[in-house]
């Protein structure tokens, strides 16, 4: 069982995580009307404290899904320093010493209010919990899903809503069930987006190719760091439509995201990816990163926050 670390934020105080609880009739639980991110913590090699990854990006992301969804609340009473404030605060109480997940919600914070979220109160959860790869990092076996992902006018990908991640669950589910470790969901056009909780990089000819963002994706921020780092190894990379058979014909694949770290794929629909071994760019990429967010090259985006 993963651990979660027992004080929370939630509805504005530092409370028990187990008296953090929401009514069976709220919002979130009639309709998944929340949005959330899941953003690292890294212990440093260096001096052993522990460190936010891109907290920046997290929190415009949060603030881009509230714009979405009409969060009005959220935007005017939170900014980037509260949440950092918050979130130091938890690492502190809670004592982290390990790599951490640091999973931040905000809520529809309503009762029987029906599928409004216009005029009810957003509140934000927080909780921190260990990190544990959710995917075997030796090498990942992935289905192409018959589940579509869903589409920007639809649930857009982009806001992280709670209730769109029934999508992911499906995809999941389903490549479970067929004895693979993940999926990749088509878009409606046929074309690659990512897997339930990861983006996709393909590697072609020592080139990088990822789906662009009008696929229907996450517009994750670890998928953002592979295509700085990728720049800093002078590995080019394009972002555009993908097909399903090129994921057959790839050199190398790997995933990508804050709970998957860089996670090699050595098989799709049955077929082998390159050897089916981890190839020697996904290696390169996730040397790389492993070393940026524990603090082993010089941080030149400065993503590092202290807390
Ligand atoms: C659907 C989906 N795609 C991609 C990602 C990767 O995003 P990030 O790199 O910001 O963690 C996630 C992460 O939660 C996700 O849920």
């Amino acid at each position: 069982m993963t651990k979660i670390y027992p004080i929370s934020y939630f509805r504005d105080q530092y409370i028990n995580f187990t008296d953090a609880n929401l009514s069976i009739a709220s919002s979130p639980m009639l309709y998944g009307l929340s949005s959330y991110s899941v953003m690292p913590i890294y212990i440093n090699t260096n001096n052993s404290s522990p460190y936010m990854f891109r907290l920046a990006d997290h929190f415009n992301r949060l603030k881009n899904s509230a714009k979405i969804l009409s969060f009005d609340d959220f935007l005017e009473e939170w900014n980037e320093k509260k949440l950092e404030q918050v979130i130091k605060t938890l690492v502190n109480k809670n004592k982290i010493k390990k790599d951490a997940m640091v999973r931040i919600t905000i809520f529809t914070d309503g009762i029987l209010s029906g599928t409004k979220m216009i005029g009810i109160p957003h509140k934000l959860a927080v909780f921190i919990y260990d990190y544990q790869p959710i995917l075997p990092l030796s090498g990942a076996s992935l289905l192409v899903s018959s589940w579509r992902r869903i589409s920007d006018n639809a649930i857009p990908a982009r806001a992280k809503i709670n209730g769109g991640y029934v999508n992911s669950s499906l995809i999941k589910n389903e490549a479970l069930s067929f004895g693979f470790d993940d999926a990749i969901a088509l878009d409606d056009n046929g074309h690659i987006t990512e897997s339930s909780v990861s983006n996709i990089f393909l590697v072609k000819n020592n080139q990088l190719m990822t789906p662009s963002t009008d696929n229907d994706i996450l517009e994750g921020i670890t998928r953002d760091t592979v295509r700085q780092i990728a720049d800093d190894l002078n590995i080019i990379c394009q972002a555009k439509p993908l097909d399903r058979t090129e994921l057959y014909t790839a050199d190398e694949i790997f995933l990508s995201g804050s709970s998957v770290s860089i996670t090699p794929v050595i098989k799709v629909d049955n077929r082998n990816i390159g050897d089916a071994k981890p190839g020697s760019i996904t290696q390169k990429i996730s040397n790389s990163y492993n070393q940026l967010t524990h603090g082993q090259l010089t941080d030149k985006h400065h993503w590092l926050t202290r807390v």
